[in-house]
């Protein structure tokens, strides 16, 4: 099995496990997709990396080397983004509750669009550009009212969303109004965001109609006319044969012409369209590399055999109820000849990795491979148990790079001060 060219066996070799493992190459490709259709349509666009997916310094260069924009959501990225050279014309700064010394990072550093989600902000943001005698691009960002079908933790654009500005009731208009009132801030578009791991593509046109109805509605009220909408990410991936996601191109393809029709129809100029996928752009381009530790064998049930990693590097399962498919490194093909619960190392029933997975017969030192692990396993990684997190490697055209250490017991001390 290899991974980027490179031998898993190896991989696991080399730099330990848990590790994880991304196909850069996969990464580029899943970039490049996005692109290719935005130009087939003839319309101006933008791919900006959700990076809550997975951020590391070698990753906002991987994504800036593409030619692509970043999302920040917190302090944390955007100082990883910055350190990492990504240049701060091509960043979005996203959060419902962003604080005022995130917000300056922001106005400092010239980050390129700032994504405004409430009244709150708005009055933060006036202050601090009062106080910087700086200016700042903003979207606006809406909840269009768009229940989508996925685990309502991660559904974020029905209308009692936690997040921006509710479009029915006249928040987004009463927020546009404070916007085009404040000279320091320059309205640059209007952004929504309806889910994650999202199938359904109606859910993406119904977002797509609902911010150009918006839209028309700002240009007849206030002679606002919209630059760019951004439609967010959300495009689901293959986790499981159960998953038949289209090519995540194809939600962009539907979304294009969607705004087309709307935009022809209200005789609107057709904006810019961004978007935000993290999930397919890193996901499918990731590995978990675990070893096969001891094992449980109960009579009539289920056996359970255990990994070195689990709910600490991927606390998606436990959270989520998500799903993920594995494979043994050196007989990926092998036929699956029991079912077995994979379980993690940590002090909790609920750290199963993968429930009922049919694998062959695994021998402890044996290396599994979790595969769709790229988005939001090692980004929600956590020390629970004071266990160190995994190591993070690149590999490309055969080639693999360290690019995330692991950490070690002293690491996990750094913090520490004794009482
Ligand atoms: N844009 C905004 C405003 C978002 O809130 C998100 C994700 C994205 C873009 C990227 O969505 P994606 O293309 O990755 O689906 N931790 C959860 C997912 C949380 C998603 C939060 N927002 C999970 O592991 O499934």
């Amino acid at each position: 099995m290899q991974i980027g060219g490179v031998d898993a066996l190896e991989l696991a070799a080399r730099y330990q496990t848990p590790l994880q493992v991304y196909d850069v190459g996969r990464i580029r490709q899943a970039i490049r997709a996005f692109k290719r259709v935005f130009e087939e349509e003839g319309v101006s666009y933008e791919v900006s990396y959700a990076s809550k997916a997975f951020s590391c310094l070698a990753i906002y260069q991987v994504i800036n080397e593409e030619g692509g924009h970043t999302d920040v959501v917190s302090g944390g990225e955007l100082w990883t983004a910055l350190k990492a050279g990504f240049p701060m014309s091509k960043v979005s700064f996203h959060g419902n509750n962003k604080s005022r010394s995130e917000l300056e990072l922001a106005v400092e550093h010239g980050v390129g669009v700032i994504i405004v989600d409430n009244f709150h902000e708005i009055d933060l943001l006036s202050q601090i550009l009062e106080e910087k005698d700086a200016e700042a691009k903003v979207m606006l960002r809406v909840t269009p009212g768009i229940s989508a079908h996925t685990n309502e933790y991660i559904q974020t654009g029905q209308v009692d969303s936690k997040f921006g500005f509710d479009m029915a009731s006249g928040q987004a208009d009463r927020a546009l109004e404070l916007v085009l009132a404040n000279p320091r801030l320059q309205m640059a578009g209007v952004h929504a965001h309806i889910g994650s791991q999202i199938f359904d593509v109606r859910g993406f046109v119904g977002c797509a109609e609902k911010l150009c109805q918006l839209a028309e509605d700002w240009r007849d009220k206030y002679g606002y006319e919209t630059e760019i909408l951004n439609v967010g990410g959300g495009f689901g991936i293959h986790y499981t044969d159960q998953d038949h996601p289209l090519p995540a191109e194809e939600f962009v393809r539907a979304i294009v012409k969607a705004v087309k029709r709307q935009c022809q129809e209200k005789g609107l100029e057709l904006p810019e369209i961004w978007i935000e996928p993290g999930r397919s752009i890193v996901g499918q381009a990731g590995w978990s590399l675990y070893t096969v530790g001891s094992r449980k064998d109960l009579p009539g049930y289920p056996s359970y055999v255990a990994l070195d990693g689990g709910m600490g590097d991927n606390i998606r399962p436990a959270l989520y109820q998500a799903e993920y498919s594995a494979v043994v490194a050196d007989r990926p093909q092998a036929e699956a000849e029991e079912v077995v619960n994979l379980v993690g190392k940590y002090c909790e029933s609920g750290d199963v990795l993968i429930k009922s997975c049919p694998l062959p017969k695994t021998e402890p030192g044996d290396v599994v491979a979790l595969l769709s692990t790229g988005a939001y396993g090692y980004s929600m990684a956590s020390n629970y148990n004071r266990n160190p997190r995994p190591a993070v490697v690149f590999a490309e055209n055969g080639q693999a790079k360290l690019v995330i250490k692991r950490e070690s017991y002293d690491d996990l001390l750094v913090l520490d001060l004794k009482y």
